[in-house]
């Protein structure tokens, strides 16, 4: 496994990749790696010849109060495990390399990118889309994998891909649990055993509003606030939003169809945790 932490190198190295003829594909995340990133390895490594995995904790993306600092950041680890899942190369620029001081273009997808996580982290899915432009260009992968974890992220990266003629297939996978269902993220690790069991109740939800709406509630309202009651019954969580979206244009809807996602952001102590699942789909 080759370990490239300059961007000019990394370039060079994918450039050369393409013309020999070889396809690549691309994961690019924080770190901290979890089976939900190596469910995006496993499928990368299955589709291209070489698999080129970004390890990069973004400080663009990351508003003044949030939790850049304390990311939790493992290289040794992190190595070993993309080592054992087959990946050709990691990619881990420095900040200072990706970032130059006269930088002054970034990436901004209208609307898609404005309300749910967008409206409570303003200047958010500016730094993601900057950032994966920014990486596609350095890496020129083939294809590239998300996880629907971030569904959100998911959609304004595709919107940015077709809107900017990215010459690149993005791959949309699914959240991979833990096996109590809580969604599987890196930053898991900040909660206690107390907040961890609390943080279970997004699933609990998802599961409730799910059943309800198979049985016949279609009222996107009314499982809005089955949600709520359930996630308020919890002392610490602080609800960011719950809505029930179209999966296309993210906007709300009135009444639930095939193609309603409910999608959660609740705060418990410092942690923020997401989920979503599309709510006729069994969790
Ligand atoms: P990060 O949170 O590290 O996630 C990297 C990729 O792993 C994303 O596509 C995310 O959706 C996916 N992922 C995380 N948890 C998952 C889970 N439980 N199941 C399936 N996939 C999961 O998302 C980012 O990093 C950054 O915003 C990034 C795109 C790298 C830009 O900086």
């Amino acid at each position: 496994m080759e370990i490239i932490d300059c961007v000019d190198e990394m370039q060079r190295r994918a450039l050369e990749l393409r013309a020999a003829g070889k396809s690549i594909a691309f994961v690019p995340t924080m770190g901290y790696l979890h089976r939900g990133h190596l469910s995006l390895v496993e499928r990368g490594r299955a589709e291209a010849d070489v698999l080129v995995l970004s390890i990069f904790v973004n400080p663009t993306q990351f508003g003044p109060n949030e939790d850049f600092d304390s990311y939790p950041r493992d290289l040794q680890r992190d190595f070993a495990l993309a080592q054992a899942a087959g990946v050709d190369m990691v990619f881990t620029p420095t900040a200072d390399s990706m970032y130059s001081a006269e930088a002054a273009t970034t990436v901004h997808v209208a609307r898609l990118s404005e309300n749910l996580c967008g409206a409570s982290r303003p200047g958010h899915f500016d730094g993601v889309t900057t950032v994966v432009c920014k990486l596609f260009n350095i890496v020129q992968p083939h294809k590239a994998y998300f996880g629907m974890k971030d569904f959100q992220q998911l959609s304004v990266i595709r919107r940015m891909v077709a809107d900017l003629n990215m010459p690149v297939e993005v791959v949309g996978l699914p959240i991979v649990r833990e096996d109590d269902g809580l969604a599987m993220s890196s930053r898991n690790t900040y909660l206690s055993a107390e907040l961890r069991q609390q943080g279970l109740a997004l699933v609990d939800a998802i599961r409730l509003v799910g059943a309800a709406a198979r049985a016949g509630e279609r009222d996107a309202a009314t499982l809005v606030a089955m949600a709520r009651r359930r996630i308020e019954q919890e002392a610490d969580a602080e609800i960011d939003y719950i809505q029930i979206c179209n999966d296309a244009t993210l906007s709300d809807v009135d009444t639930v169809d095939e193609q309603a996602v409910i999608l959660l952001a609740v705060r418990f102590g410092a942690t923020r945790l997401i989920d979503n699942n599309y709510v006729l789909n069994e969790l």
